[in-house]
């Protein structure tokens, strides 16, 4: 049993960005002698449970690699059923988003989705885009290290950096994530202890939690685990735990 309530002190060190890499949908339908896309369908449900449980609990931003651009090597099958089931949910949930308060944004390369797909993804962040109640960040077709490449061009490009020595604010504003705060918590899901891509430099300082759960079981309560596992962590970004606790008692 996980203990579902978080004391006031516990909710002060909540994360504030939790990004997920949900992983497993196909051995999960494996196990269950059905298809992949069983597995993706009911991968996107739980999308809707955890994302419920991260407004409920006070988790402000959510970020989930949903398509990488490596994805994209998959049989033609899985990728067009990725997209469907990506437009359903879109158009399934925009009214609670709208109602909620939900603002959608993306992360990714937008343009090689498939012309129904970058459609619907890009009308709905249009239509959420005055929310600000709570954030949903799609990766959508997203790699780290192309997001990299193309900040560096973009930085370069700008007349007033040109010789000058990149200081990360001005750099990280090129980035694709630059309206987000970095991730705290980056949970991984069916037992992979690898990054894949995602999100590379916004980690520097993430806490990670690899659960051994596949996603479409990786419910309410293991999601709650993790940030409980998350708020016993100590985060000390360089400095020993005595200077942390001079800081916090000062
Ligand atoms: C990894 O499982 C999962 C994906 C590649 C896609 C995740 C996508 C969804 C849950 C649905 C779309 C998302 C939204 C937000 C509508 P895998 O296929 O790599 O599993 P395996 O490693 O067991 O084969």
């Amino acid at each position: 049993m996980v203990e579902e309530h978080f004391t006031e002190e516990e909710k002060n060190k909540l994360p504030k960005h939790v990004a997920i890499i949900m992983d497993g949908n196909g051995r999960w339908a494996k196990s269950r002698k059905r298809p992949r896309l069983f597995g993706h369908r009911n991968g996107v449900e739980n999308v809707r449970s955890v994302v419920n449980t991260a407004r409920e609990i006070g988790v402000p931003y959510v970020t989930l690699y949903a398509f990488s651009a490596e994805n994209q090597n998959r049989p033609e099958e899985e990728k067009s059923g990725l997209m469907r089931l990506l437009e359903e949910f879109l158009k399934r949930e925009l009214n609670a988003m709208l109602r909620d308060g939900i603002r959608l944004r993306a992360i990714g390369d937008l343009d090689g989705l498939p012309e129904f797909a970058n459609r619907i993804v890009r009308e709905t962040i249009e239509k959420t885009k005055h929310n600000s109640d709570w954030n949903l960040t799609l990766a959508l077709n997203y790699g780290s290290r192309q997001e990299v490449l193309d900040a560096i061009h973009a930085y370069s490009q700008s007349d007033q950096n040109i010789g000058q020595k990149p200081e990360w604010d001005d750099f990280s504003q090129h980035l694709q994530t630059r309206d987000l705060p970095d991730p705290d918590l980056i949970i991984r899901t069916s037992g992979e202890f690898r990054l894949s891509n995602f999100l590379l430099l916004q980690a520097a300082y993430s806490e990670i939690y690899v659960s051994p759960l596949h996603w479409p079981d990786f419910d309410r309560t293991a999601f709650i685990g993790a940030l409980r596992d998350y708020v016993s962590r100590e985060r000390r970004f360089g400095k020993t735990s005595e200077q942390l606790f001079s800081l916090q008692s000062s």
